[in-house]
Order: C-alpha cells, then sequence, then structure tokens
C-alpha cells in the first residue's frame, strides 16, 4: 500500500536551528513520518536570497541536515535531501513563475516585512519569488500534506492555487497538497520580545533557544526571559505574552495540559517556573545536540547519506518535471 506524501523543508541560514523551529515544525516532521512518505529538504537555494559567505554556506547545510537527523528524522525511512542537488527545484520553480500573478506574489506578507526590514537596496528579486521556488518544491513530490508553522500558511496556500491553476490550464498534474499547522503551538515567539516570533534573524541573541545552544546557555536564557509584574503563573496571551510562550513551550515538549502546568506553579512565582521550563527544555535539547555534534565529525559520512537520499528525491521530481514540460509544450531534446 502506499503511503500519502509529505514534504518540508527548512533554510539553512544560521549556525543552529532554534526552538521555533523545533516545535513549529520538526517534532510534527518526526511523528508524521512513520504514516507518510516523507521529503524532507534543506533548501540552500532559498538561503541564497540571503547574503552569506560562501563556506559558511556550506557548513550551515551540513549542520541543518545534522539536526534534522539529531532530532528524529530518520535517513533511511524518509527522504532527506539538499535542494539544490535536485535541479528540478529551480526549473519548476522557473515554470510556475510564468502562471504566477505579480500582484498575487506581492501580497505575501513574509516578502512584505523581509523587504520592509532590508530596505530596497538589501531586497533582492529572488526574495519576491521565494514563495514560487517553495511551490516547486512541494508540487514536484505529489505532496499530500505540508506541515509548517503558521508562518509558512500563505505560502502553501499560494502553493494550492498555482497547482489548481495548472491542471485547470493543462489538465491533472500536480497533486493540491493541504497545510498542516498545529493549533496551539504554531509559533513559538522571541524571550526577549514575546510579541515577535522566535525567528533566525533576530535582533539579539538573547531572546532565541538555538538547538545547539550548550544546556547552561538555554538555561540562562529562559531564567533571563521576559514576562510580567504580576507573578502568576497563568496563560493570557493578550495580556501576558512573555509567560504564555513560556507556558506553551512547557506544554509542547512536555504534552502536559497548560492548566495542568499552572497548577502545578500555582503560588511559586516566575522563578521556579523557569526553572521547570529550562530543565525541560535542556532534558529535550541535550541529546539532539550531542547527536548532532556527533555527527558533524563525520562530513564525509553526511553527505554520503544527503546524496543517496538526493538521488532517491530526483527520481520522484523529474517524473514530475517532464510532465509538464510537456504538458506547456516545451520541445522534447531529440
Ligand atoms: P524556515 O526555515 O523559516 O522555518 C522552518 C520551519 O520552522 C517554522 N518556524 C516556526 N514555527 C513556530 N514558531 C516559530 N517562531 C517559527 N519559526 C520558524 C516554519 O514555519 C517552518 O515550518 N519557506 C520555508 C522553507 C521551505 C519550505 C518549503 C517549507 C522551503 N520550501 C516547502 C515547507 C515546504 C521557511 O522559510 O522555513
Amino acid at each position: 500500500m502506499t503511503r500519502p506524501r509529505l514534504y518540508s523543508g527548512m533554510q539553512p541560514s544560521a549556525d543552529s536551528l532554534h526552538l521555533g523551529n523545533y516545535i513549529g515544525a520538526l517534532l510534527q516532521w518526526r511523528d508524521l513520518q512513520e504514516a507518510y512518505e516523507a521529503f524532507f529538504s534543506v533548501v540552500d537555494l532559498h538561503a541564497l536570497t540571503q547574503p552569506n559567505d560562501p563556506a559558511e554556506r556550506r557548513e550551515k547545510t551540513r549542520r541543518t541536515a545534522a539536526q534534522y537527523i539529531a532530532a528524529g528524522i530518520e535517513p533511511s525511512k524518509s527522504t532527506l535531501y539538499v535542494q539544490s542537488h535536485v535541479r528540478a527545484h529551480a526549473e519548476l520553480a522557473w515554470v510556475l513563475s510564468t502562471i504566477t500573478g505579480f500582484g498575487e506574489a506581492n501580497r505575501m506578507t513574509q516578502f512584505k516585512d523581509k523587504s520592509a526590514r532590508y530596505g530596497a537596496d538589501q531586497t533582492n528579486v529572488g526574495l519576491f519569488t521565494y514563495p514560487v521556488l517553495m511551490a516547486a518544491d512541494i508540487l514536484l513530490y505529489q505532496t499530500d500534506i505540508v506541515p509548517v508553522g503558521d508562518d509558512q500558511k500563505q505560502h502553501v496556500e499560494l502553493t494550492r492555487d498555482l497547482a489548481e491553476r495548472f491542471n485547470g490550464r493543462y489538465g491533472q498534474t500536480f497533486r493540491v497538497p493541504m497545510p498542516v499547522i498545529q493549533k496551539d503551538t504554531a509559533r513559538i515567539y522571541d524571550l526577549q520580545n514575546p510579541t515577535s516570533k522566535m525567528s533566525k534573524s533576530a535582533a539579539t541573541d538573547a531572546g532565541v533557544l538555538w538547538m545547539l545552544d550548550a544546556p547552561d546557555v538555554s538555561a540562562k536564557k529562559i531564567m533571563r526571559a521576559v514576562t510580567d509584574s504580576e507573578g502568576v503563573v497563568r496563560y493570557d496571551k493578550e495580556n501576558k505574552p512573555g509567560v504564555s510562550n513560556l507556558l506553551v513551550i512547557y506544554t509542547a515538549l512536555t504534552g502536559r495540559q497548560i492548566p495542568s502546568i499552572e497548577d502545578e506553579y500555582a503560588g511559586r512565582g516566575y522563578g521556579d517556573f523557569k526553572k521547570g521550563l529550562a530543565e525541560v527544555v535542556v532534558n529535550e535539547f541535550g541529546p539532539v545536540r550531542a547527536r548532532a555534534l556527533e555527527l558533524l565529525e563525520d562530513p564525509a559520512e553526511l553527505d554520503r547519506v544527503l546524496a543517496v537520499n538526493a538521488d532517491r528525491a530526483a527520481e520522484v521530481a523529474d517524473a514530475t518535471l517532464a510532465d509538464v514540460y510537456a504538458k506547456v509544450g516545451l520541445l522534447r531534446r531529440g
């Protein structure tokens, strides 16, 4: 029996993934890889939209792949590969860009945010067409579901629109994917600025819990997390965004319900609560960090695994691309 397909990816845009990536995406990926035929990419072509030193870029790509594996993605079970190793991604992105409206792309809020942040001089065309490349990633694999954090929902919706448009014009070609977003934990916020999402490009490091942070560094960041003056551990996203974010992290990592955590810390203040959470985070990340660092000690083996997986991915992707080229009427090379 064939399993339904799953596709997701992350940008290798930092030395380490962070707790938002872990809770918003990786935890779901790990659970879903059993029931789905899963493809997980390190989207290095997407990361080209941000400037970086070439050697650092290569290293971040390996580090991201190592962290996928360390977090429980099994490259013998799921196809874990590097986007640029499969040429069909860039090629399908071009075709899809020709059916994407300029205004449609211009409505993407992530582009608006990023271009506002970078300013006109640093905003490249690749940032604008970023969601089209993402659509190509997903559609090449005849994907059923795309598990992501809620910041990617709009991109998956664009992907659905493009799939339907293409199918409408040229006949059934792409499966139309569904986003899968975990409601309560879809957005983890910065510890220092709990109304902005935790992000690889945060202004300061203090609010970001990196998966590869040393345990004492993670603990310190949690102890210094911004809270409020009420002193009561209670979920109230509007009025207590800092404490609410910490509660969401607690529940996501332990599987415990928020009221039970509130009860445990009733009358005990934030110090105890933060200590408890620091323990939870350190226990969770400790083994992941150790395994990732171990994998990175043998880059040749990691590269070998990625190459085998890229071959597997290319087989699926090339078949879809060939179908697309035929459907749109590109002359086959004789
Ligand atoms: P990226 O690298 O920004 O983020 C990777 C994943 O982590 C989730 N995420 C978060 N979830 C909760 N709270 C946060 N603070 C937080 N920050 C990040 C993101 O939602 C994402 O799921 N465009 C994608 C990468 C991509 C992709 C794809 C994803 C390229 N092609 C195809 C799915 C399918 C991105 O920028 O991810």
